[in-house]
């Protein structure tokens, strides 16, 4: 359904372009305007103005960071930033993280609704049964370097995944594949859903054991979703292994935790990504690789080097003065959302006491509370409404669990398939069908320019070094051999 007829009577804005003495009207829907609106407003251009700033073909919004656009209605993640309020299809975050599992949280992002116990059973079934991956993963993995990052490893094998299944692809199966929204396309879409979050643990198990130099694991049967991951991870032939059921829990409830997170930066990438309707495989890809910067789910692993790098807490106070002069950066703290603590953060505070238990306490974890101590009663935080997200502490528990410290982020990528393929499902079933995400830009290049031949070039002011001036460092051996002897590369 279109927006209704702007009327002044209505809930609208009015915008008046002093430039032309225009004004139009604009219906606010959902607290939103449309920012298409604003194509109505141009102004012819001045004499001598370029006209590649487009000011005669409307006017744009500019929003560098998407601090204040929105690109979907979603019935996925509620979030109140001011509050520190979160929830998953109205469900309060602690109340999930107190009594559902990963996987029940899994099909209510999904799926939109808590699952009966029939319906548990058989989603829960569907997800362990396509744990397994193809015998040919092993030679994929093992093509990676031993000091290869994880991360690495996972987005690639993502996609590679996406390379087996070619039911999945809408280039080859026709665009409308996932878009139909009948019970044949729901179905393969299920299928591709119970394949990316039953093999997320698989592959990410094998990123693990190849580094370790260790063989594979075929995904036992029997185990919970994560203690088949740690399974997978630490079984080393012993008879009757078991994972310790306080880590398997503990483990749970922080993949619960890192679920979703409505409109984050990878979720956004999947949903770009996907736009285009490529298969999901190839989108979930591209989300892991935007998971893994170090403002987003590489920051629990920032926050171990951090702590790392502070020592102790003697050394806290000159770490938040060197934060405060902008030469460092405080890992763990701060959002673009919550403009209070994030309140997964109290839960993982209280999930690594209950895993302290059993593994002994971090020696991390001293400097870490001094340095949470510090920032909460500093001005310039406390200006900034800068306080502790879920990456602050949940490093600490990982660390404590025996995890190699780069495969942090792999551990917030592996649950986040959760919340990328609820986000892309609604994509794909939204009514209205899915338009491809192509925002515009504000051009600030050059003017036309003649083309002049190589031979009266004359380099310009400012213009990019050329090869000549790049220190040889920067080329490999071989291509200074291969110049060398004139050998064509
Ligand atoms: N340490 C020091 N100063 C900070 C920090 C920080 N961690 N975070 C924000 N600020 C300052 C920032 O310099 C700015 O100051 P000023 O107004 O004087 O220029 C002000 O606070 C506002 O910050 P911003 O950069 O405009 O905020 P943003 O919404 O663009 O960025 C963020 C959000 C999470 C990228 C940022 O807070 C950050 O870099 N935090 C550290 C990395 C981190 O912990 N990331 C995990 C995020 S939560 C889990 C996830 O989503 O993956």
């Amino acid at each position: 359904m279109g927006r209704p007829t702007p009327s002044s009577s209505q809930n609208s804005l009015t915008v008046h372009d002093n430039r032309t003495g225009k004004s139009i009207e604009i219906v606010i829907e959902d607290n939103s305007i449309p920012a298409t609106s604003f194509k109505a407003l141009s102004a012819a251009l001045e004499k001598g103005e370029r006209e590649e700033n487009e000011t005669g073909k409307g006017l744009r919004v500019s929003d560098k960071g998407f601090l204040n656009t929105a690109v979907m209605r979603s019935e996925i993640t509620y979030i109140d930033g001011d509050a520190g309020v979160l929830r998953y299809r109205g469900y309060p975050i602690e109340e999930l993280a107190l009594h559902s599992s990963h996987l029940e949280t899994a099909y209510l992002l999904i799926y939109g609704s808590l699952p009966s116990s029939s319906q548990l059973k058989v989603w829960e079934s569907e997800v362990m049964h396509h744990s397994v991956v193809h015998a040919d993963a092993e030679q994929f993995f093992r093509s990676f370097r031993y000091d290869a990052h994880p991360m690495a490893i996972l987005t690639s094998a993502f996609a590679y995944l996406g390379s087996y299944y070619s039911e999945a692809n809408p280039s080859l199966q026709g665009q409308t594949l996932f878009t139909k929204g009948n019970p044949e396309s729901l179905a393969v879409m299920d299928r591709q859903i119970y394949r990316l979050i039953g093999k997320a643990t698989t592959l990410a198990a094998m990123a693990y054991r190849v580094r370790q130099g260790r063989s594979f694991v075929t995904p036992p049967t029997g185990l919970s979703y994560t203690g088949s991951f740690l399974y997978q991870m630490d079984h080393l032939g012993e008879e009757n292994y078991k994972p310790n059921p306080i880590l398997e829990k503990a483990l749970d409830v922080l993949f619960l935790l890192h679920a979703d997170h409505e409109l984050n930066a990878s979720a956004t990438t999947v949903l770009q990504t996907a736009s285009s309707l490529v298969d999901p495989y190839s989108a979930i890809a591209a989300g892991c690789a935007s998971l893994y910067g170090p403002l987003h789910g590489g920051a629990n692993e920032a926050v171990i080097r951090m702590l790392i790098s502070i020592g102790s807490p003697a050394n806290v106070p000159a770490f938040i003065e060197a934060v405060k002069k902008r030469e460092k950066i405080l890992s763990g703290f701060g959002h673009r959302v919550y403009k209070t603590s994030d309140p997964r953060s109290f839960i993982v505070r209280k999930t690594a006491d209950e895993v302290f238990k059993i593994t002994g306490k971090d020696e991390l974890l001293e400097t870490a509370m001094a340095l949470h101590e510090a920032a909460m009663k500093d001005e310039y935080f406390i200006k900034r409404k800068l306080a502790p997200n879920v990456d602050f502490w949940s490093g600490l528990i990982y660390r404590a669990m025996g995890f190699p410290l780069d495969f942090f982020p792999v551990l917030f990528a592996v649950p986040r398939v959760v919340g990328w393929l609820a986000h892309w499902r609604q994509m794909m079933l939204q009514p209205g069908g899915v338009k491809i995400w192509r925002p515009r830009q504000i051009y600030v290049g050059a003017s036309k320019r003649e083309y002049v031949p190589v031979e009266r070039r004359i380099p310009e002011e400012g213009s990019r070094k050329t090869p000549s001036q790049i220190s040889h460092s920067g080329i490999s051996k071989r291509t200074m051999l291969a110049t060398f002897k004139g050998a064509k590369l």
